[in-house]
Parts: structure tokens; sequence; C-alpha cells
């Protein structure tokens, strides 16, 4: 069964309780247990959170030779980290970027991924059905 990494950024384990206008009131907690569900019979997923960007560019690296694709929103880092694409690369496996709000209809410095050019796809505006949208797609490609 193909293992897909699902990355969350900072200020995402405050989902359901932040700008809940922009968000949502969907807590990172029940997208998780939706993703597992949902996808219990498809693929095998590992679930992170930090609001560290060291620890993020940590527990992608461990990834190396340990998932078939990443899921990953970024959050804030997605505009700024380079760190961030730097470790996605070196894992070298397919990665989607999600966003729940849609970042292009949003501040223009959220127009920015140090990602996008390097992502499979991209998935934005969905809110949390996004990320659904994104393992599937992965798989889809992994399965070709
Ligand atoms: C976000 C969009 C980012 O611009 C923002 O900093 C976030 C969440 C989203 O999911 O819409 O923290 O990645």
């Amino acid at each position: 069964m193909k293992k897909i990494a699902v990355v969350n950024g900072p200020n995402l384990n405050l989902l359901g309780q932040r700008e809940k206008d922009i968000y949502g009131t969907v807590s990172l907690e029940e997208i998780r247990r939706s993703l597992e569900k949902t996808f219990q019979h498809a693929c095998r997923l590992a679930f992170f959170q930090s609001n560290s960007e060291g620890e993020l560019v940590g527990y992608i690296q461990g990834l190396s030779g340990g998932v078939d694709g990443i899921v990953i929103n970024a959050g804030a880092y997605t505009h700024t980290s380079v760190a961030i694409r730097d470790a996605l690369l070196a894992v070298g496996v397919p990665f989607v970027e999600v966003h729940l709000s849609n970042i292009f209809a949003r501040e223009e410095f959220r127009h920015r991924s140090t990602l996008a050019d390097k992502a499979l796809g991209i998935i934005c505006g969905f809110g949390p059905a996004g990320y659904g949208m994104a393992v599937e797609g992965l798989l889809g490609v992994l399965a070709d």
C-alpha cells in the first residue's frame, strides 16, 4: 500500500478557532480523522503539524525513503521558506501543495509560493476538502 505524509505548517493547529470566516470551523484533528477514514483502504497516511520551520524541515528530511508522496500545507511558510522547498526536493517524491483558502484571492504576499513550481499540483480554496483532493490526486499519479 502506498504511503503518503500530510504535513501542516504554522497556525494550522488553530484551525476551527482562528479566522473562521477564512478557514472555517473544522479542526485539523477532524481533517486528520476524516482523511484516515476516507483513505483507510487506499493508502497509509502519516500526519504531522508544527509551528516551527526547523521541525518541519527535520520531519520532511526524515520521510526520505519512507513515503511515496507528500501533501503539504506549509501555511505562511509557503510564502517565505526556501528551506522547506529544499527539504521537499531532497526527499524527491511528488508533492501536492494545499491551502484551505484561495491564496490568489487574498493579499498579494500570499500569491507567491516557494513550493508551487516544484509541486505536482496545487489545490486551494476548497477548505478542508482540498486535503482529500490532494491525496486522491497523488494516488492517481502514483498508480500509473
Ligand atoms: C494557508 C494560507 C496561508 O497564506 C496562511 O498563512 C495560512 C493558511 C491556507 O491553508 O489557506 O496559514 O496555507
